[in-house]
């Protein structure tokens, strides 16, 4: 291979709406679903998440994608007719067709491109980047955009209060660019697998025309149409998998955990973050968290986190970086950059 991809530019988008526990309390309250600001922090260490105004076309989750990506494109000193390829990782789009990445490319004028979604949920931003890596190695494209993308909010039972506390909507993206083989900065290894052995450990049942009648979907139950998660097996999977990625991708490089400056991880349970980190005997400071003020955003999660750090300076050139995701399916995604 003479070819290697690098990140050269990172971007967000959230909503305008902040949904704080307290409110969420007093909306669930209202359902006689009992649930508290203590306890939400405590066992997630979520204090707020962002939910999209589904009535606001630029919040809807193409135009979050659209935003996000033109941020990252800016950073990389890009316009949108150099863009060769587009990625969106989503699992909650608002049309089953076209692709959100189709709409993307509509809204940012990326004319010489070719635009697909893909779903690994929570893995997808990880997925996307090895995806569209590999097209960028092997010479075919020379650069792409890769962008996570939610608006989840629609798809909570509020009547299940384990789960409709953690998630919310944002969109994350980044520009990858060709460069030789030998640069430094560039992605160095990674590791996907997938186990659909758990698939029914979190799924949204979906609500489509064999069902038979469609305009009862929303009648059956509050399930169809809504995510329905086993919080206690994934916690465990999740730690499980998210140490042994990390070691495996490491390892395939030639590396320990002590050469990591930053891991990357997807946000779900700040409890996960820590058991995590303390398997792979990696100080907290190093792990990169934004959940406590955007919950769970699914596959924007690692792009708006390492957005936030490249943004505010903390990742400097040369470091190392540990990108790990675990999602529903189960899909599992890890990647090692050097920033
Ligand atoms: N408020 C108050 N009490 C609650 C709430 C709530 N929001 N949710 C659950 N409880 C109660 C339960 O009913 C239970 O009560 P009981 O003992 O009387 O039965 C008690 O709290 C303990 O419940 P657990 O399920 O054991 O709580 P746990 O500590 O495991 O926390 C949680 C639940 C937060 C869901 C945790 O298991 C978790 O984070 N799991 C991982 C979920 C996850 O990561 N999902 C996303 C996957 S990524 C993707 O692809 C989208």
């Amino acid at each position: 291979m003479i070819y290697a991809t690098k990140i050269t530019g990172t971007g967000s988008a959230y909503p305008a709406k902040r949904v704080t526990n307290g409110d969420l309390t007093k909306r669930l309250a209202e359902l006689d679903v009992q649930t508290s600001d203590k306890w939400i922090q405590a066992r997630t260490g979520i204090q707020e998440r962002r939910y999209s105004d589904l009535s606001n076309p630029k919040e809807s989750n193409a135009s979050l994608a659209a935003t996000a990506a033109m941020r990252a494109l800016e950073m990389a000193g890009k316009t949108a007719l150099d863009v060769d390829q587009i990625i969106v990782a989503t699992c909650s789009p608002e049309t089953n067709l076209p692709s959100i990445a189709c709409f993307v490319q509509r809204d940012i004028g990326a004319v010489n491109s070719w635009a697909m979604d893909i779903n690994a949920a929570c893995s997808g931003f990880v997925y996307g980047l090895v995806t569209a890596s590999q097209f960028i190695n092997t010479d075919q494209i020379r650069t792409a955009l890769v962008i996570g993308s939610e608006v989840l909010h629609p798809y909570l039972n509020w009547y299940d209060r384990s789960s409709c506390i953690l998630f919310g909507d944002a969109a994350g993206a980044a520009v990858i660019e060709q460069v030789p083989v030998n640069n430094e900065s560039k992605i160095l290894n990674w590791y996907l697998s997938s186990d659909g052995r758990y698939a029914n450990h979190l799924h949204i049942p979906a609500c489509c025309p064999q069902d038979g009648d469609d305009d009862s979907c929303q009648e059956k139950n509050h399930e169809t149409g809504h995510i329905v998660m086993n919080g206690r097996e994934i916690f465990k999977l999740a730690v499980r998998r998210l140490t042994k990625m990390a070691l495996t991708v490491t390892d395939k490089e030639g590396l320990s955990i002590k050469d990591l400056d930053w891991l990357v991880p997807h946000q779900a349970n700040q409890r996960i973050l820590e058991a995590v980190a303390q398997r792979l005997e990696i100080p907290i400071e190093k792990v990169l968290v934004n959940l406590d003020r955007f919950g769970n955003t699914s596959s924007a999660t690692i792009p708006t986190v390492l957005d936030e750090a490249v943004r505010q300076g903390r990742i400097k050139s040369g470091q190392t970086l540990l990108l790990d995701a675990f999602g529903a399916g189960f899909t599992y995604g890890a990647m090692l950059v050097r920033w």
